[in-house]
């Protein structure tokens, strides 16, 4: 049998660095596969493997049979020109990036909640005596309950914290309190003391944190957001960080990435920037995940019943 053809068109991921992994997943579950890196020449591939791909990939590959995102957001190729309407796109369900962004979350968690980044560097604290936090400790709001959001919600809950979720089905998970959709959004950001952000971005989120919502969570809230830039409107983020109703703010996704020097919130003293790394795709288990799709599609299973199919009109 001739090997499954499977373009390759990854930017600002090191292509080549993709190659290894995804040949060896391929070979181990006995699939043969040919990758080819995009070059603008068409190979006939059944299949593409994509992050930020050129439109030009789907003028030329007509036989598409799916596309794979290599991350787990999709607004970026949803949005493309020329997207083919018929053709399914599947993206990475966690895959290893679950726990490095529960890791992140955990980290700023303890820094804020605990105060410690009193100490470490050259003007650490020298004094024993120091305050130790020991009252109730503060409600932790995770927007967002997929796949990533609801394995963060989980770490927070096995370290203490009382944790609720929004999403926009109700959810059941061990000692989270469920929030759901739009009407009970005010609510849920009541109790937000630490808000996370893990929503994918869509026209439902799009703007979603804006003067208004900040104005919901307690005064001196936290806001942590690993989810999409577009989901807050920096001018209001800052406008009410300035104002006191927030305390500050953790960022590792911008509108604009890389973030532009002269952005404001490079100089903020009150916001943590990170350079959109709290979850990077592991390349073994994403190409695990790839292969096992791929599979089940080769054997007449429909995309929509695979995990990680995304539902065009809802946007993720
Ligand atoms: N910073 C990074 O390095 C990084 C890395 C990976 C991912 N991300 C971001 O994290 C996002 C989430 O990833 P995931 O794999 O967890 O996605 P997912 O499994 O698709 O989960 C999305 C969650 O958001 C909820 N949601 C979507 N639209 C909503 C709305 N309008 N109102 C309320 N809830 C809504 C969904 O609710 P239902 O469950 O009810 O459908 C679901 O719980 C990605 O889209 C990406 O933008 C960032």
């Amino acid at each position: 049998m001739d090997p499954i053809r499977i373009a390759v068109a990854l930017t600002n991921m090191k292509p080549e660095s993709w190659l290894a992994p995804l040949q060896a997943a391929f070979r181990q579950r006995g699939i043969a596969a040919q990758f080819e890196l995009f070059n603008g020449k068409p190979i006939g591939a059944r299949y593409a493997i994509v992050w930020q791909p050129p439109a030009e990939l789907f003028a030329r590959e007509r036989k598409l049979q799916a596309i794979f995102n290599v991350g787990a957001g999709v607004e970026g190729l949803l949005a493309l020109a020329g997207l083919p309407l018929d053709v399914p796109v599947l993206r990475l369900v966690d895959a290893g990036m679950a726990p490095k962004m529960a890791e992140y979350v955990s980290f700023f968690v303890a820094r804020i909640t605990r105060g410690l980044d009193r100490f470490g560097g050259p003007q650490a604290l020298r004094d024993w005596e120091v305050d130790r936090p020991r009252g109730v400790l503060p409600g932790i709001g995770v927007m967002g309950l997929g796949a990533i959001g609801a394995h963060i919600a989980r770490v927070l809950l096995m370290t203490g914290y009382p944790v609720l979720g929004w999403s926009r089905t109700p959810k059941e998970l061990p000692g989270l309190e469920s929030f759901a959709g739009a009407a009970n959004l005010k609510a849920f950001l009541g109790r937000a003391n630490i808000l996370v952000n893990v929503l994918p971005l869509t026209y439902a989120t799009r703007d979603l944190l804006n003067r208004e919502r900040f104005a919901w969570l307690p005064a001196h809230a936290w806001v942590i957001n690993v989810g999409r830039g577009g989901t807050i409107v920096d001018a209001d983020l800052i406008a009410a960080l300035d104002s006191g109703q927030l305390a500050g703010a953790v960022l590792d996704v911008f509108r604009e990435e890389p973030l532009p020097a002269a952005h404001p919130f490079w100089h903020h003293d009150r916001i943590i920037v990170t350079p959109h790394l709290s979850g990077p795709t592991p390349r073994e288990p994403a190409a695990l995940q790839i292969v096992e799709a791929v599979e089940r599609l080769e054997a007449g299973v429909a995309p929509e019943l695979l995990p990680g199919f995304v539902e065009r009109a809802r946007g993720y």
